[in-house]
């Protein structure tokens, strides 16, 4: 996190994308590094090795890939002259991932005093196969480092399965697991805000906060990812990483230094004292949700069960889920955290929201926002920003104390140099680069998450709470809304 880059020229490195044509590659991976090279942040050594099945030219490769990179990158920032010195990086390599042949070539192409990077941007069941066949042909000798991008396993047995696989051929410190969310600089900040300011870090913990509010929402559907999508549901997609990290962020405890064991190791502290949500208490503590058709932003649009390629009229898969859980330790002993996530929700919306106790005793009572409790609010996205509500005076000599609440804004695109905020894959490439593990994910934290998610599940399975309609364009079911209100409170949005 704390910026360690020797200057762009001393890097030398190769970087290996494999699943080069694949949608993440286009909308992630080569717009960032795009982005990188364009601030001069890219070191001049890194020479990128795109690696696909099909039989194509480099010229080819680029062709394609420059229409769709071009979507992703700002006007501000293109131009032709930039993508020609980008694209002589490139060069393009047809393997079959699943086959030892090909991986030979590659062997010859790296040398063991020259650092080489891996990102497995390929369906998970590839990975043991590409960490063999890379072993195999030799291709682990000297600085290696891997790069592997979600889902890491389907319960806590599969995610061991692979982390077992991976972890023959590379050491802990030398894998890197993406979670794309720890690269967004708001994620970021929060550790800054929390850790930076004293005032705030004295008024976290079960003394202060009434309550925590979690909420992730998209109102995109599954965009043409059924097939993926009916397998895995929104717990396994988003809470089991993105929603499970934002809950560590927000309530470990100060790591000693920012370093990557640091913080995970008190992130992880945290997966582990999360309360069970299992068949005693999955009724009051969790919902499940499914959208049916509806309207957003004036346009119809279809229900989960009508959507293209949908084979299984009958899915009970969720696209909806929102979780009262709570964290078992000294500092957060009481305090709810509730968490919802979803699709075809009204808006993009991804925020945190600390809701501050009440005060002891109010002597303002009747002057006007005496019942508005503190809050802070940190908006991911959109528009950045940290936001904290407060009770202020209103200004009048005929109402000698009327009170209003005001909000105390820290929008980060006013507040900074840059024109852009950018985009968390650009961050997290930067890292690995520089060798920086502390905004990727651990093994223990991964296979804790599971573990818990496992269990909710499992209670799932065995109680089988009824699957919620929701209309898509809605915040989701009423008992989502009901998990919260039945606690005398209510979402922030
Ligand atoms: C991905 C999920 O990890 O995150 C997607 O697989 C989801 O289903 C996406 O849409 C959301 O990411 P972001 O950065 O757009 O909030």
């Amino acid at each position: 996190m704390i910026e360690t880059m020797a200057s762009p020229e001393e890097k030398d490195m190769d970087l290996l994308i494999f699943g080069a044509r694949g949608d993440l590659s286009a909308r992630k991976l080569f717009p960032a590094l795009y982005h990188l090279d364009n601030c001069e942040l890219l070191p001049a050594g890194v020479r990128i090795h795109a690696l696909a099945r099909e039989d194509i030219s480099l010229e080819t490769f680029l062709n394609d890939i420059k229409d769709r990179v071009r979507k992703y990158v700002d006007d501000s920032r293109w131009s032709e002259e930039q993508w020609a010195s980008y694209s002589s990086r490139f060069m393009y390599h047809r393997i079959d991932f699943g086959n030892a042949e090909g991986f030979s070539e590659l062997a010859q192409l790296l040398s063991a005093d020259r650092p080489a990077m891996f990102y497995l941007a390929t369906p998970p069941s590839l990975f043991g196969p590409i960490c063999e066949h890379l072993g195999a042909a030799g291709c682990l000798s000297g600085d290696r480092r891997l790069l592997l991008e979600k889902p890491i396993g389907h319960d806590l047995e599969s995610c061991k399965a692979v982390n077992d696989t991976v972890g023959e051929y590379f050491p802990e410190d030398s894998i890197y697991r993406v979670d794309h969310y720890l690269g967004k600089e708001t994620v970021q900040n929060l550790l800054v805000m929390r850790f930076g300011n004293r005032f705030i870090n004295t008024q976290w913990d079960q003394s202060c906060v009434d309550h925590v509010q979690i909420t992730v929402a998209e109102p995109i559907g599954i965009e043409g990812r059924w097939s993926y999508y009916d397998g895995v549901g929104q717990l396994r997609d988003m809470v089991q990483n993105h929603l499970m990290q934002l809950l560590c962020l927000v309530a470990m405890e100060p790591p000693n230094s920012m370093t990557a064991e640091g913080i995970r190791d008190e992130k992880v502290k945290i997966v582990r004292a999360l309360r069970p949500i299992n068949e005693n208490n999955v009724r009051d503590h969790a919902v499940r949700g499914q959208y049916a058709a509806g309207w957003l932003r004036g346009e119809s649009v279809p229900g989960y069960l009508e959507e293209e390629d949908c084979p299984a009229q009958d899915s009970q898969t969720e696209t909806y889920v929102a979780l009262k859980a709570f964290i078992d330790n000294w500092r957060w002993a009481g305090v709810p955290f509730y968490l919802r996530t979803g699709k075809r929700m009204p808006e993009k919306l991804t925020e945190i929201v600390i809701t501050y106790k009440a005060l002891p005793h109010n002597i303002f009572a009747g002057a006007g926002s005496e019942d508005v409790p503190n809050r802070l609010v940190i908006r991911l996205q959109p528009n950045e920003g940290i936001e904290m509500q407060m009770v202020s005076k209103q200004h009048s000599l005929r109402n000698k104390m009327g009170l209003v609440t005001k909000n105390l804004n820290l929008d980060f695109l006013d507040h900074s140099e840059l024109d852009r905020i950018p985009d968390a894959y650009e961050r997290l490439l930067l890292d690995a680069i520089n060798a920086d593990q502390s905004l990727f994910v651990g093994r223990e934290e991964i296979e804790e998450s599971w573990r818990w998610c496992d269990e909710l599940i499992d209670a799932w399975q065995a109680r089988a709470p009824s699957l919620q309609s929701y209309q898509a364009g809605s915040w989701g079911p009423t008992k989502g809304e009901l998990l919260i209100e039945k606690d005398g409170r209510s979402w922030h949005v």
